[in-house]
């Protein structure tokens, strides 16, 4: 298990784009709307681990609720696993709360389900799979 990704709620991606690109001094190297979730997602290579940016396409996106509520800033830590199903079992024996009943298909072509930030110490945990 590694970090994946850091997952990061923005206001406006084209804005949030811009100044991670100077941040990071390197470009976005992928944008990907995930129509389900209602959000827009932008993509930065930092090492081994990336970070997602996450605009709402839509005022009822719950990209937008999160922001319009708390801010913009971190969202999310995504842990990548080899096998999506069993780690949730496993997490879900241990007493987690998982968010999804089955994962879904995320950004990025992974599979990815969410755990309960009350379970983690204030942090939503997202697991996710690469499907091959
Ligand atoms: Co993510």
């Amino acid at each position: 298990m590694h970090i994946d990704h850091i997952g990061i709620a923005v206001e406006d991606l084209e804005e949030a784009i811009a100044t991670y690109e100077k941040l990071l001094d390197g470009k976005c190297y992928k944008r990907e709307t995930v129509e389900s979730q209602q959000v827009e997602t932008a993509f930065f290579q930092t090492g081994q681990s990336k970070v997602e940016l996450l605009g709402a396409t839509d005022p009822d996106s719950v990209i937008a609720k999160y922001v319009a509520k708390k801010g913009e800033g971190m969202h999310h830590v995504a842990f990548e696993v080899d096998d999506i199903h069993a780690e949730l079992e496993r997490l879900r024996s241990e007493g987690f709360t998982v968010l999804t009943d089955e994962p879904r298909r995320g950004a990025d072509n992974k599979l990815v389900a969410f755990v309960h930030p009350k379970d983690n110490h204030g942090v939503l945990v997202e697991l996710c799979q690469s499907i091959s």
